[in-house]
């Protein structure tokens, strides 16, 4: 299951998103918005809930440009979430930050380009080793 949300300016790429990905057999839970004028935190903190203890394995934001939205998740304890823009950084934030929560901007990228993120997102695994020991220590910043 995968955690996704919305604001106002996301919500057009996030149906897109759903649909796209949902004919290849991703299931979702949406958090809203419904297209509806709304606050990206209010969003950004909902989907993080649910890759914490929802069940959900990982999280897809999607506001105006991706980065309120990862401003917000970031701020959620035990978030690591990535704004991403190009299928390289998408695939190095899993295997190098074992990122769980992409964000993406849809005033900044289109469709067809988002759906190929996400699915490289959610398809590339943690390459763990001397990646971890550098995770372990951002959870320590977490701590102070
Ligand atoms: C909403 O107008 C816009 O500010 C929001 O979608 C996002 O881009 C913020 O980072």
């Amino acid at each position: 299951m995968i955690a996704i949300g919305c604001d106002h300016a996301g919500y057009e790429m996030k149906k897109e998103l759903i649909s796209v990905l949902g004919a290849k057999g991703y299931e979702f839970k949406d958090s809203g918005c419904d297209g509806e004028k709304c606050d990206y935190p209010d969003i950004a903190e909902k989907v993080c809930e649910d890759v914490l203890s929802g069940g959900c394995e990982y999280g897809i934001l999607i506001c105006g440009t991706g980065i309120g939205m990862s401003i917000a998740a970031n701020k959620v304890k035990g978030i690591r979430a990535a704004l991403c823009t190009d299928c390289f950084s998408t695939k190095y934030t899993r295997l190098h930050n074992n990122a769980n929560v992409m964000c993406m901007g849809a005033r900044t990228m289109g469709t067809g380009l988002a759906a190929e993120l996400a699915e490289i997102f959610l398809t590339t695994g943690f390459e763990g080793g001397r990646h971890q020991r550098r995770l372990d220590l951002i959870e320590k910043i977490e701590e102070c």
